[in-house]
């Protein structure tokens, strides 16, 4: 079997908390290629580390992440919701994310997600560059107006397209917009193989999510995905190792 991109989705997402430092270095402990996290800025324009638009899920407040001040993003404890033994854990900035990655080899999958305006992604590009990780990173939204903004902002930096089913004319959605990855979700890849080959032979690779159910990897790969973004990244690890795709 050819190499397989193992992506940690919010990092180890399975054991620690979602897009926290501790779910992202696990991730790369337990041998993912990429590392995926989200992004949104808060109203006073700082980009932080969080998937949902507000904080209530996955904190102890509640509110809109762009309507919360980094200082209040900050207070929020978003451990303890996961389990007692993460209790204090904080919502991250871009920049603490960026620092905690720079020193390994993993690939950063970094997601917009929307609303996102022109500042606010170059703002976030900006500090990927100044990380020194432009070359290590690949900028996805599931907006394509989003997808665009990146490409305006940096045309060099590797894009991706997020899909939740392929579009009819997914190919040339995908080499209009210049995305080097196009990412549906499982059951679009095992519906449509035909698709995921269109975008191969094109050039676009593509990474389905959320790849959890064990059950379905073999079918996945089969239909020539170049990798996996799943929250079980150490199963996942162990996995393609077995086949020798590690
Ligand atoms: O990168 C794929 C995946 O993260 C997309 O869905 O909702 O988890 O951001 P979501
Ligand atoms: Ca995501």
């Amino acid at each position: 079997m050819a190499a397989l991109h193992r992506v940690a989705h919010r990092g180890y997402s399975a054991v620690a908390p979602e897009n926290t430092l501790p779910a992202l270095a696990a991730g790369v402990q337990a041998g993912a290629t990429f590392i995926e996290f989200d992004v949104r800025t808060t109203a006073d324009g700082v980009p932080v580390v969080i998937h949902d638009r507000t904080v209530d899920r996955t904190t102890d407040g509640s509110g809109k992440v762009w309507e919360l001040t980094l200082d209040e993003v900050s207070a929020l404890d978003a451990g303890s919701w996961f389990s007692p033994a993460y209790a204090g854990v904080r919502i991250p900035r871009l920049t603490q994310v960026l620092d905690l990655l720079r020193g390994g080899r993993a690939e950063l999958l970094l997601e917009i997600k929307p609303p996102a305006t022109l500042e606010q992604v170059k703002n976030i590009i900006g500090q990927v560059a100044d990380a020194g990780l432009r070359g290590r990173t690949v900028v996805q939204s599931f907006d394509p107006a989003i997808v665009a903004l990146v490409a305006e902002a940096a045309p060099e930096l590797r894009r991706g397209l997020l899909r939740d089913g392929f579009d009819a004319e997914q190919v040339a959605v995908a080499r209009e917009l210049g995305v080097s990855y196009c990412n549906p979700s499982t059951t679009a890849v095992l519906g449509a193989p035909a698709t995921v080959a269109a975008l191969v032979g094109a050039g676009v690779a593509v990474m389905p999510w959320t790849a959890n159910d064990i059950t379905l990897w073999p079918a996945l790969v089969e239909a020539g995905v170049a990798g996996l973004i799943s929250d079980r990244t150490g199963e996942l690890t162990g996995w393609a190792t077995a086949l020798g795709a590690g």
